[in-house]
């Protein structure tokens, strides 16, 4: 469907908060992938990470969320996560001040079941975080992407993804709508 006629729905704007909070009261997909976090999550991502020792030889999960919003979701796979893995970094990539501030004060009520989880909050979009220089040779192994790559430009959203996969030693998960009324979730699995 091409959707390139209706106006840019800026991603920072009260309005697009309302939009999306409609989306969810007006869809059950919320629910459902809440479902499939607690039903299935553990069989198609956890149990697939491979648990690797660092140098001091503790388990560190590296994960990176892309366009986490107030992060219900990503929560929820981290506290699955947590249960397999004794720490994670997680990178949280959210250009939004408000949806930051939402993700760490959700952070704050869970704390108990995301001891060892430790956030690096980046207030940028992805294509500012491509831009910014880290050693790229220790990899995400787990990176999330949830409804939040609409606001890359089309004929850059390949490079992008492309990216994601260098970055990446396990798993990306990402989910996107098509348009057709379906959604299309893509994974990356390498050991
Ligand atoms: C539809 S919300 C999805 C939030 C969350 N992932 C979920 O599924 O509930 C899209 C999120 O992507 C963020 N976003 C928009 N453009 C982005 C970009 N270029 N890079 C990273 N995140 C972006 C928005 O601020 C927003 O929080």
């Amino acid at each position: 469907m091409d959707v390139s006629f209706l106006p840019q729905l800026d991603y920072l704007s009260s309005y697009y908060n309302e939009s999306f909070a409609s989306y969810k009261r007006h869809t059950n997909e919320y629910e459902k992938m809440l479902e499939w976090i607690s039903d299935r999550f553990d069989a198609e991502i956890t149990s697939k990470l491979l648990k690797k020792e660092n140098e001091d030889g503790n388990v560190t999960l590296s994960v990176l969320g892309i366009g986490s919003g107030d992060g219900k979701l990503d929560v929820e796979m981290l506290i699955r996560l947590k249960k397999k893995f004794g720490t994670i970094e997680c990178t949280v990539v959210e250009p939004s001040a408000e949806r930051i501030t939402s993700y760490k004060k959700l952070v704050q009520e869970r704390k108990d079941a995301l001891d060892g989880v430790t956030f690096d909050w980046r207030q940028i979009t992805l294509q500012e975080f491509c831009k910014i220089s880290f050693d790229r040779s220790n990899k995400f192994q787990f990176v999330c992407a949830m409804h939040s790559l609409y606001y890359i430009p089309k004929q850059e959203l390949d490079y992008y993804i492309k990216t994601l996969f260098e970055w990446t030693e396990g798993i990306i998960l990402m989910m996107h709508g098509t348009g057709r009324r379906d959604a299309l979730a893509v994974f990356k699995e390498s050991s």
